[in-house]
C-alpha cells in the first residue's frame, strides 16, 4: 500500500485507475475553467495565524451540520456518475463516511440508486435533489428519499442547465461507456477498473432508468435529462418542493448575498456557498472570496456551509474562519475512491481530518467550534477588489 501524504496523491490515483472519460469529468471545469482554478488558488490567498504557548491538548474537530452531530464538519458532496469512478462507488463513500461520522450524500445522477445505498449502510444519508419537469418523476423521487430515511433534501439550485465542460464532450461522456475505438484502447490500459465493473449490476443511472417514463437505456437518458431539468425553477417551486419533502432542506448553489438573504427568508436549514466547482458559471468569483459577503448579509440568520476548491484540512479551517460553519469536499473523496476504493475514501477523510487537526492546534485552537475570522488573515481588497 503506498504512503498516502495528500489529496493529491489520491488525485495521482485516480488518473491512473480510471477510464479517462470519468477521471475528465471529475477534474474538470466549465468552459476556459478559470472559476475551476481559482476555487483552489484563492484557498492559498488566504493565511493563517500562527499562535505559540497555548495549551493544544484535548482538541476536538467534533461539531453538528444541520444540527446533526458530525466527527468532523465536512461532508462527502453529491457527484454525478460516482459508480462509474469505481463499481459500486456510492455504497463505498456512503459506508466510508458512515465509519468517519460524516454526512454522506447521494446524488440524483448516481449509479447506485437511493434504494441500493440504504440497503448497504446503516445511518441515514442526505440526498441531492435536481428539480425536473416531470411532476411525477419528482413526486416520486422525493417519495423515494423520504421512505430511505434520508436525513436532508440537498437542493441543488446552479445547474438547471449545463455549464459546458469541454471534455466530456470530446471524451463521448456516457454511463456506461460507448465501445468507440479511442474508448476501447483506454479501458485495455484499466483493468482492475474493467473487472469490478463486469462483476456489477450497477451501470446505469440508478435513480433514473426504471423510474422515469420511458428511460431504459443510457442513450435516452441523455435525451431525457437535456428536456428534462427545469429551467423554469424559482422560490414558489422550491416552497412546493420544502412542502412535498417535510425535512431538513439545504440550499445548494448559493453565490451572492442577495440570493442567500431570500434563502435566509425562505427558511432553508442551510445553505451551501458553492459555484458546483467551477462546473457551471465560469467566470463567477470562488465560493471562498464570497464567502465573507454572505456571512455578512446572512450569517446570523441562517447555517452557511461551503464547498468548491477543498482540497486539504487548511482550506477547511481557512472556510471556518471566514465564517462557514461548515464545509463539503467533492473531488477530495472522490480521488481517493478512484485511487482505491472505499480504504481510499477513508484515507481521504484522515488525510484532511490529520491536517485539520494539526492547522487547528498551530492556530491555537482547541475546539473547531471556536475557530473565526481571528484565526485567518486575507489580502486587504479580498473581496472589494472586484465591484
Ligand atoms: C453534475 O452535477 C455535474 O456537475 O456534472
Amino acid at each position: 500500500m503506498p504512503v498516502i501524504t495528500s489529496i493529491d496523491d489520491l488525485r495521482r490515483m485516480h488518473r491512473a485507475h480510471t477510464p479517462r472519460m470519468f477521471y475528465d469529468y471529475a477534474e474538470s471545469g466549465s468552459y476556459t475553467e478559470q472559476t475551476f482554478r481559482e476555487n483552489t488558488t484563492d484557498f492559498a490567498k488566504v493565511r493563517l495565524r500562527q499562535k505559540v504557548a497555548v495549551d493544544m491538548s484535548n482538541r476536538s474537530l467534533a461539531s453538528d451540520m444541520v444540527g446533526l452531530p458530525v466527527s468532523m464538519p465536512v461532508g462527502l458532496s453529491p457527484v454525478g456518475l460516482t459508480g462509474m469512478q469505481r463499481a459500486d462507488g456510492e455504497i463505498k463513500a456512503a459506508r466510508a463516511a458512515e465509519a468517519f461520522g460524516v454526512p454522506f450524500c447521494l446524488s440524483t445522477m448516481s449509479i447506485c440508486s437511493i434504494e441500493d445505498v440504504a440497503e448497504h449502510t446503516a445511518a441515514p444519508f442526505m440526498f441531492q435533489l435536481y428539480v425536473m419537469r416531470d411532476q411525477d418523476f419528482l413526486a416520486a423521487i422525493i417519495d423515494r428519499a423520504k421512505r430511505a430515511n434520508c436525513s436532508a433534501l440537498v437542493l441543488t439550485l446552479d445547474l438547471q442547465i449545463l455549464g459546458q465542460r469541454h471534455k466530456d464532450l470530446k471524451n463521448g461522456l456516457s454511463a456506461p461507456p460507448k465501445f468507440t475505438l479511442p474508448t476501447l484502447m483506454n479501458l485495455a490500459t484499466k483493468l482492475r477498473w474493467g473487472s469490478e465493473m463486469a462483476r456489477t449490476k450497477r451501470r446505469f443511472f440508478g435513480n433514473i432508468v426504471g423510474h422515469a417514463k420511458g428511460v431504459t437505456d443510457a442513450g435516452n437518458l441523455a435525451a431525457w435529462t437535456a428536456e428534462q431539468f427545469d429551467t423554469q425553477l424559482d422560490w414558489a417551486k422550491i416552497a412546493a418542493i420544502r412542502d412535498m419533502w417535510g425535512g431538513k432542506l439545504i440550499l445548494k448553489g448559493i453565490l451572492d448575498a442577495d440570493d442567500a438573504r431570500k434563502a435566509a427568508d425562505f427558511g432553508a436549514d442551510a445553505i451551501i456557498v458553492s459555484n458546483h466547482g467551477g462546473r457551471q458559471l465560469d467566470g463567477a468569483l470562488s465560493s471562498i472570496r464570497m464567502l465573507p459577503e454572505i456571512v455578512a448579509a446572512v450569517g446570523d440568520r441562517v447555517e452557511i456551509h461551503l464547498d468548491s476548491g477543498i482540497r486539504s484540512g487548511q482550506d477547511v479551517l481557512k472556510a471556518l474562519a471566514l465564517g462557514a460553519h461548515a464545509t463539503w469536499i467533492g473531488r477530495a473523496w472522490l480521488h481517493g475512491l478512484g485511487a482505491m476504493g472505499q480504504p481510499g475514501v477513508t484515507a481521504a477523510l484522515e488525510v484532511i481530518r490529520k491536517e485539520l487537526d494539526v492547522t487547528m492546534a498551530l492556530c491555537g485552537e482547541r475546539d473547531i467550534r471556536n475557530v473565526g475570522r481571528h484565526n485567518a488573515l486575507v489580502p486587504a481588497e479580498w473581496g472589494h477588489d472586484y465591484v
